[in-house]
């Protein structure tokens, strides 16, 4: 098994989602949890944007340990030297450095030409190196980049002594084949290529960022870059959650694994929920209310036989408490006795007849039955002669 490093950026990427600011406490809290569920890499800000990002990333520094801080920087010294001082304490440390790299990103919003951009990272990388060992460099943009540049500034930078270098699909353009081709054609083609670490950092935007990261590590990237509940600007970041659990499901057939603790998922996606202020979809994989909840009879009757009919995981793993069953008006008698014994009660096969008469009627003018419901039904029941 390939052992793939996750880079959690729900701080720093995540957070900038519209309406998702975190006070730098709310940070801290976060920071220690993801600690927690075993990430490799935390970028817990943007030290230069803001006095309290930058108390919020030397707080973490300072207590979260266990894992490896990361100081986030434009190629600017002004950002360089901030990110350095924010980081300072921490356990374990490395610089993340970008800078555009497309054109229409220079054209309209650098305004810079090719040679000014290479010239500029590679003074910076060399810059940031005399203080820090383990230098991230992104070329933002790299999906809409010209091959010919990249391989330019990506081999620049290696040649100034960057380790790990990330592609990031920034707008979320990217397919999966063309992902994973990009990848190897870097690994290849550029010169010092196989000296470096490769990172994947995938946005949303045609919901293909899980597709696109898995294309990524399967030609080569050995870290990818996720938020908790996919968090981040527009539609997000390719979601940690989905990732992480798509290659513990699926590991034999990928060949992959990760050193997240899955027990800390569900506990997590609802820390960053409430503190962001950022309510998950119903349907959203693995976190999602609906992730394990079965409401048609058939997929009731199969569940209750055997859980592995429908469902591909164990959300007990995830820390997800077993609520699994919605009772709505397709759910069968089996799935409403199964439900009314979990409350441990027993009930004749005629109370039973008529309780499912009755709950067929109230689940026809409600999208589900609650539980109080069906136990406010079930009291009508002792109660009639
Ligand atoms: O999406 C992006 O390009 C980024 C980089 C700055 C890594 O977040
Ligand atoms: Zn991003």
């Amino acid at each position: 098994m390939r052992r793939i490093r996750i880079f959690d950026t729900t701080l720093r990427d995540g957070e900038q989602a519209p309406g998702c600011s975190l006070y730098p406490h709310e940070k801290v809290q976060i920071a220690e949890q993801l600690a927690k569920l075993g990430v490799d890499v935390i970028e817990p800000g943007f030290p230069a944007s803001s006095p309290g990002d930058f108390a919020a990333v030397q707080t973490i520094s300072r207590t979260v340990s266990g894992v490896e801080i990361c100081g986030f920087a434009r190629t600017l010294k002004g950002d360089i030297d901030a990110a350095i001082r924010a980081t300072q304490d921490a356990e374990r440390r490395r610089l993340h450095l970008f800078v555009s790299s497309s054109q229409i990103h220079l054209d309209f919003q650098l305004r810079k030409t090719q040679d000014e951009v290479v010239r500029m990272a590679r003074e910076m990388v060399a810059y940031a190196k005399q203080f820090v060992d383990q230098i991230e460099f992104s070329p933002m943009d790299a999906t809409r980049t010209g091959e010919e540049f990249l391989f330019k500034i990506v081999e620049a930078v290696i040649e100034e002594g960057a380790t790990i270098i990330n592609l990031p699909d920034t707008v979320g353009y990217a397919l999966p084949e063309e992902f994973g081709r990009l990848f190897r054609t870097v690994r290849e083609s550029v010169r010092g290529g196989d000296r470096v670490e490769y990172s994947a950092h995938c946005h949303n935007d045609l919901g293909l960022a899980v597709a696109n990261s898995l294309a990524a590590i399967q030609n080569g990237a050995t870290q990818v870059e996720l938020t908790i509940n996919g968090v981040g600007e527009r539609t997000g970041n390719c979601s940690l959650e989905e990732l992480v659990m798509a290659i513990e499901t699926r590991k034999d057939a990928l060949g992959f694994e990760t050193g997240i603790q899955l027990d800390q998922i569900y506990d997590t996606s609802r820390l960053v929920s409430r503190g962001m202020n950022f309510p998950i979809a119903h349907n959203k994989p693995i976190v999602g209310r609906n992730a394990f909840q079965h409401e048609s009879g058939i997929h009731q009757d199969g569940l209750l036989k055997n859980r592995n009919t429908y469902e591909i995981m164990d959300p007990e793993q995830l820390g997800i408490p077993r609520s699994m069953i919605v009772l709505g008006k397709h759910s069968g008698r089996h799935a409403l006795k199964h439900r009314v014994m979990q409350y441990g009660l027993t009930l004749s096969d005629r109370q039973m007849d008529d309780l499912f008469g009755e709950f067929k009627i109230l689940a026809d003018g409600q999208k589900f039955v609650s539980d109080e419901e069906i136990m406010g039904l079930v009291s009508n029941q002792a109660r009639s002669p």
